[in-house]
Order: structure tokens, then sequence, then C-alpha cells
């Protein structure tokens, strides 16, 4: 990937102003550190990255794990090795994913009590709101450094000023227009990466906090896009997942037009490049054209993740999701026609605020129209600051409790029914990892997600493979490879 020579910086002077050239002269600073900190100790300094929340973050923590190789720290495992160096990466999409954070921060308390020469840092969601970071300065005094979601770039400078400074880094922006391209970044799988085309979002659903927490939508430009797939695919990579939160909506900040289904065709071009997916779609703005170039493509993989949210216009209309029940079926109906071996998925919120029976049975009656092949429920959780905390009607728990469990089994019936449904057919498989339950076996995932075990070993990681799927267990199949499809 991007090849960055830290001995030819010259760190000698003032660092400059312009980017990724004043992160580079902080990154030969802190590696300096690092350097002779190495030395006193008679051993490599280590660190670790915890990922909380969705694809957006994992990718920002691959960023940063970039950034954190480039200064000399290697990457261990917070469970067998206390490292110098913690990072968490939070999610605050859900009250649930603060506990785990808070939770956890009461774990690396005791840890850095016992290693007080342990740096802590957070990053990411959580801490781009207000209350959570006043908690954090007043409750949690040995966290060393916090920033947020628009800076991630900036790690080495800020790791600087800790080591350099002796009181606590921090550094959240509101918000940015800047997007910085060439920095590092160390990928944890070596056959498929996420790629961002869009950062932010502009929809503001009345219940979520993203908008509020990674700021307003900007597209990256489509040729360093397709430049960073390029090299990725030089790389190994077959496989990659466009990011977004409203992939749909890329390209509207541009100069150059360009729309999403565009860009795809553009990637689509990319020789040795396999397989193509992005999450996530907003249905108000899935346009014709994107289906024509997903039903036309050998590339983009026969999967489609399209949040429902409900399945009633009454609450979808409360929720700001422009679109209503009947315009959500015949949308994802058209998809299934015109592509007829999609999979697609979705995600449901149970116990919005006002929420009734009948709007739960609508909801219900969507998800036995479309069939969904798998999908993502979530119990609504109250997020400060969204215009849904301040309704009222909150719905009480075990009504919520029931919903969610009558809407599980309804999916769960639905999808193992599906899943089945190309037993004894060959197809085409990437492989993944090793089984780890079985070391004979190899796991991958078909074009539509699914995943199939069979017999073979690690060497086939990151390879395209035919396979007959034998059996179907419910959730995944059990096959048998064919072929291996490396000359194609
Ligand atoms: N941009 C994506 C979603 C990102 S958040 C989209 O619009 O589809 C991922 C999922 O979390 C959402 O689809 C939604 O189902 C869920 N979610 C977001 N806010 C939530 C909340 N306050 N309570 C419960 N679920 C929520
Ligand atoms: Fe949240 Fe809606 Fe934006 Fe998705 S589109 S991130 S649900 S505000
Ligand atoms: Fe993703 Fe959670 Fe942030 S879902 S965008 S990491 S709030």
């Amino acid at each position: 990937m991007i090849d960055i020579n830290l001995d030819t910086i010259d760190c000698s002077g003032e660092p400059p102003v312009r980017e990724p050239e004043r992160q580079y002269y902080y990154m030969a600073k802190c590696r300096e550190i690092v350097r002779k900190k190495t030395e006193e100790l008679g051993r490599p300094l280590t660190a670790s990255i915890r990922t909380f929340g969705c694809q957006m973050n994992a990718k920002d923590s691959e960023k940063l794990c970039g950034i954190l190789k480039q200064l000399g720290y290697r990457e261990v495992d917070e469970h067998y090795e206390t490292p110098d160096f913690v990072l968490y990466n939070t999610c605050t999409v859900r009250e649930n994913a603060n506990l785990k954070v808070y939770g956890h921060l009461g774990y690396l308390k005791k840890q850095k009590g016992r290693h007080p020469e342990m740096l802590i840092a957070l990053c990411g969601c959580m801490m781009q709101e207000k209350d959570v970071v006043e908690k954090i300065t007043t409750s949690y005094r040995f966290v060393d450094i916090i920033f947020g979601t628009h800076n991630i770039f900036k790690l080495a400078e800020l790791l600087y000023d800790r080591f350099t400074g002796k009181t606590t880094v921090t550094e959240i922006w509101e918000d940015t227009d800047q997007i910085v391209e060439e920095l590092p970044a160390e990928r944890k799988y070596t056959f498929k990466s996420g790629v961002n085309i869009m950062f932010g979002c502009n929809n503001f659903c009345s219940y979520c906090i993203v908008p509020y927490v990674r700021g307003r939508e900007r597209s990256r430009k489509p040729e360093d896009i397709l430049q960073e797939i390029r090299a990725l695919v030089a790389d190994g990579v077959v496989e990659i997942m466009l990011l977004g939160q409203n992939v749909n909506s890329y390209g509207k900040n541009l100069e150059e037009e360009i729309t999403f289904a565009g860009l795809l065709q553009r990637v689509e071009q990319i020789e040795g490049l396999k397989r193509i997916r992005f999450m996530t779609s907003h249905p108000k703005d899935l346009s014709d054209e994107l289906i024509q170039v997903m039903k036309e493509s050998k590339k983009i993989c026969r999967q489609l993740h399209l949040p429902l949210q409900s399945g009633s216009s009454r609450i979808l209309k409360i929720m700001n999701r422009q679109y209503d029940k009947e315009q959500y079926i015949r949308l994802a109906k058209r998809i299934q026609q015109e592509i007829p071996d999609i999979a697609l998925t979705t995600d449901i919120i149970v116990g919005f605020p006002g929420e009734t029976e009948e709007d739960f049975l609508e909801t219900l009656d969507v998800v036995r129209q479309v069939r969904f092949d798998s999908a993502y429920t979530f119990i609504y959780s109250k997020r400060t600051g969204t215009p849904a905390a301040k309704m009222e009607d909150q719905v009480p728990q075990e009504v919520i409790k029931d919903r969610f469990d009558r809407l599980l089994a309804e999916i769960q019936g639905i999808s193992s029914e599906l899943t089945g449904r190309d037993t004894g057919k060959i197809m085409e498989v990437l492989v993944e990892e090793e089984n780890s339950q079985d070391e004979t076996l190899v796991t991958g995932r078909l074009s539509n997600n699914i995943v199939v075990h069979f017999k073979g070993d690690k060497s086939l990681i990151g390879r395209m493979v035919k396979v007959h799927l034998d059996e179907s267990k419910g959730f995944y199949y059990m096959g048998t490879m064919t072929e291996s499809m490396d000359a194609e």
C-alpha cells in the first residue's frame, strides 16, 4: 500500500502545515521516541486496537494501526499481553455500545495500576459527544489521549504531544470538510478490504446519532478511490467493500458529475478485482441505474443490504426515512425481479417511540412479503440529542421484548428456508479462513454472502474456488470443492 519512507523526512525544523506531510513529520518524530524506548526496555513497544461498531470504524482502525506500525509499535492481542499503548475506537449508535466501552475502561484502569507506563487512548464516535468526553476527563482520568472521528489521521501528532507533554491530550473536531489521502493502513485481511467512498451522513433519521458524530456527507474523488483499489488489487486483494452511510447519494458534493452506479462501473473495470460489495444503501436514493448496473455486472456481489427500519408508513414518516411501506416493497420486489439470485438483507428497529401493535404488524407484513435473506434486528435505543429522544410514548420494555422475539422467529424461519435454495449447485466461493472448529475444513463465502465450509487447507485462503453445495445447515452450507479458479 502507501509506502512512506520516514527516513527521508526532515524533522529537524518546524512541522509542515499541509497534510499529510505534517503527519509524516510527526510519524518520524514519534518513531525516534519509540526507538529510544525500545532500546531502554530491550524489547519492542507493543500496541493494541479494539474496535467497536460498524465497518467504517473497522476501516478507521486499519488506518490507525497503519500509523502505529509506522511508528515502530508491534501489534499484540490485549487478551494475552498487556500492551504499552491501548486504543479503543468506540461506537455510540446504541446505548449498549457505550456501556461496553465503560465496562472495558474499568478493566483498563486496573491494568494501568499495574503498568503505570501504559498509554490509553480513546477515539471514534462516542468521543464526538460532549457529555462523554466530560465524563471521561473527570471520572476516567487515567485516559491519556482522546480524539474523535474527524481527526484520526492525526494519531501521530497527538501521540507526540502526549510523549512530550504530561497532561491528557484531548482534541475533538465538531466537523470537517477535509479528506486526508495518502496515509498508511494495516489491513486485517490480505485478500479483502473496505474502501471508504464517502464520509458522514446528511439524512438525520430521527433516532440516529450517526450524523451528529460523523458530520456532514462528503464524497471522495473517484480517482482517489480507484487508485486505492488498484493499489489494493496489486497487493493481493480480490474483494472490496465500498463503504458509506448512504452510498446511493455518492458524488453529490463533487465537482465531477458522477453517481454511485457510475462509480461502480469504473470500479468494475479494474483488472484482477473479482468481487465488489457495498454498504449501506438507503432505499430513498436507490436508482434504476444502480439496479441495471448490478444486473449487468460480473463482479458486484449478489447481495444488497437495504435497511427497512420499520414497515409502518406512519412510523417511517416520524423516523424521517423519506419512503413509505408501499414504496419499500415495490423497490424490493423490483430488485428481486431484475436480479433473481440477489440476497436482500435489512435492518429493523423494534420499539421506536409510539410504535403500536398495528405498526409492528406492518413490519411483520413487509418481512413476509419481501422475504429477506437475513436481517439485523435492533431494540430502539434512545440517543441524547436526536429528535426521537424527546418523543413521548417510549414503548415499555416487555412489549418491545415480545415484539422482538416474534420478529426474530419470523425472520429466522424465512432465512433458513432461503439459505437452502442453492443446495446441489456448484458455486464460486472466496475462501476466507481455516475453520475454527475443524482444521481439515476451510470457510468461505458465496457471492450472496452465505458461508460455506468444505475440506481444504489454508493455502486456499484468499482464492476463488468452485464448490458443490452438498447440504444446507440453516445459515450455512457444507460443500465439496470441485476446482480452483486461479487461472481465470
Ligand atoms: N446508514 C445506515 C445505518 C447505520 S447504523 C442506514 O441508514 O441504513 C446501523 C443500524 O443501526 C441502522 O440501520 C439502524 O437499524 C440501527 N440504529 C441506528 N440508530 C439506532 C437507535 N437509536 N436504536 C436502535 N437501532 C439503531
Ligand atoms: Fe443514521 Fe439514517 Fe444516516 Fe443511516 S441514513 S446513518 S440511519 S441518519
Ligand atoms: Fe459506526 Fe457506531 Fe459510529 S455504527 S458510524 S461506529 S456510531
